[in-house]
This record gives structure tokens, C-alpha cells and sequence, in this order.
């Protein structure tokens, strides 16, 4: 059974942690399925991970929508929230209501996330409005990443951690009905999961959240240009990757790859018979 926003508002109040992970087309979308996992997000870092670009800047509506439906495919039944790319809610609600709608119409997700805080307010409460629902992002919040100085850790100072928190408490006010805390230290993660009463994600954001996203390419290491600290390598499939890759060109190279099982053979009797057709025929001749 699909979980809906309730059950997370029920988990986080049970103490249940919440199982997320980001993911970006069929295939894997199926093995999170399969393994149960609470949430999938469908990140704009998708442009890192799998179009190999600098930052998520690049990333288009259409590409969104189009890894959506593959992982709504894989994830039927499976709580998936489609991320908003870079000017694609900034320039006006009505934009904003109209993207995160084509990621409703268009891929079925179930949610749609936005980053900043008090600044995309009205963004926030005209998408509620409309009847979707809504995670918010702050702290280390990529599409911005420049007017941060870099992928850098936020709220590590008081003033700064203030400001976090007043945006989480805007974020929930506005009708959210989940938050999600990049890169903070965990003091602050622990004050603003305490403090609002919608669950809390944390990619980077310790252990008092009520829940743990992490990117799907960097647990299962398969993204190499770098890894930051919140990364934990659950599997290394670079190197099978890797591994693969060689055995199979070795292999090519010295004639063992493909055996006879790997092949379709003739029905019986036709090989012959294609051996007098092609004596008959003109080719030959
Ligand atoms: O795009 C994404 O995967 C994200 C995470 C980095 C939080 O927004």
C-alpha cells in the first residue's frame, strides 16, 4: 500500500524514521519498490548523476517530468515527489502551480518539492492552494548554491541557524506537509524537528530528523566526482561496474564470450537447405 502524507505525519509522531532515497529512472525505481522504501524523490540533481552537468542549474522541466514517469513506472505504489528545477517556481506562483501541476498530470507524483524558505512562500501556499501537496528545502539549497558561497554546510552559527529555523516554521505555516534540511548541523536538525510539528528530512542534518534522504548514487557508489561528508557508500558498484566492463572486453578480445549457450541455432534440417539455396542463387554466381 501506497503510504500518504498521514502516515509520515503518524510516523514522525510514533518516532518511525522515514526511509527516503532519490531516484531517477525505471529500473531502480523497481528495486526501491521492491525494497520498501517510504519515499522516492526524484531530485533535479539528476543533472549531476546522470547527465554529468556542474551544478542543477541546466535541469529542465521536461527532463523532470520525463525521470518521473520512469520512476512512477518502477514505484507504482510508492510515495514519489517530483523536484522542481531552477526557474521553474521563482518567476511567479502562477508558474509554480502550473509546473508543479504538469508534474502531477504528467507523472503522477504524489508531492513536489521547492527549495528556500520564507522567500518562496507564496509559491508554497498558492501550490497547497491548488491542492498538491508540497516538501520544502533549506539549508544547503543546490539551485542557489552560488549566492552560498559553494556546496557549503548552513547554519553552523547561531544567526545563521536562526534563520533556518524561522524558515522551517514559515515553510510549515505556509501548509508544507514535509521538510527537507540539507548540510545543518545536527543541533539545528534536532531544534527544528522539535519545533515543527510536520516531518523532517535530513540529507546531511544528523540523527534527531525524523527521516534520512540520501542520494541513490552516491550510496550505492556509483558517483565518483565527489562525495560529500553526509555520504555513507552502502555498496561500491563502480568497481563491479568497473569489473564487468573488463571481463567483457577481455573475453570478446580472446574469443570466449559468446559460447554455444548464449546462441540461437537453426531449426533442424534448415541449415542445409540454405546451403542448396545458396548454391542456386545468383549471389554466388
Ligand atoms: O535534487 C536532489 O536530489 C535534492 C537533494 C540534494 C536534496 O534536492
Amino acid at each position: 500500500m501506497k503510504k500518504t502524507i498521514f502516515d509520515f505525519a503518524a510516523m514522525k509522531k510514533k518516532g518511525e524514521k522515514i526511509t527516503f532515497l532519490t531516484c531517477y529512472d525505471y529500473p531502480t525505481a523497481c528495486l526501491c519498490e521492491k525494497a520498501s522504501l517510504d519515499m522516492l524523490l526524484v531530485g533535479d540533481s539528476v543533472g549531476m548523476t546522470v547527465y554529468g552537468y556542474q551544478g542543477t542549474i541546466p535541469v529542465t522541466m521536461e527532463q523532470m517530468i520525463a525521470h518521473s514517469q520512469s520512476v512512477r513506472k518502477g514505484a507504482p505504489n510508492t510515495f514519489i515527489i517530483g523536484d522542481m528545477p531552477f526557474l521553474s517556481y521563482q518567476l511567479s506562483v502562477q508558474d509554480a502551480i502550473y509546473n508543479a501541476g504538469r508534474f502531477y498530470k504528467e507523472a503522477e507524483v504524489d508531492a513536489i518539492k521547492l527549495e528556500g524558505g520564507r522567500r518562496v512562500i507564496k509559491q508554497i501556499e498558492g501550490i497547497v492552494d491548488a491542492g498538491m501537496s508540497v516538501m520544502g528545502h533549506i539549508g544547503l539549497t543546490p539551485q542557489s548554491s552560488g549566492q552560498l558561497g559553494g556546496f557549503k554546510a548552513q547554519g553552523r552559527a547561531a544567526e545563521s541557524a536562526m534563520e533556518l529555523i524561522r524558515d522551517a516554521l514559515a515553510i510549515e505555516k505556509a501548509g508544507a506537509f514535509a521538510i527537507l534540511l540539507e548540510a545543518v548541523p545536527p543541533e539545528v536538525g534536532k531544534i527544528i524537528a522539535e519545533k515543527c510539528r510536520i516531518p523532517t528530512l535530513g540529507i546531511g542534518a544528523g540523527m534527531h530528523v525524523n527521516g534520512q534522504l540520501l542520494i541513490v548514487s552516491d550510496m550505492l557508489g556509483m558517483f565518483e566526482a565527489f562525495t560529500p561528508r553526509f555520504v555513507k557508500k552502502y555498496a561500491n558498484l563502480s568497481e563491479t561496474i568497473e569489473k564487468a566492463f573488463g571481463d567483457y572486453i577481455e573475453e570478446v578480445r580472446a574469443e570466449k564470450f559468446p559460447q554455444e549457450k548464449h546462441c540461437y541455432r537453426m531449426l533442424e534440417g534448415e541449415l542445409e537447405k540454405l546451403e542448396t539455396l545458396l548454391k542456386k542463387s545468383l549471389i554466388f554466381n
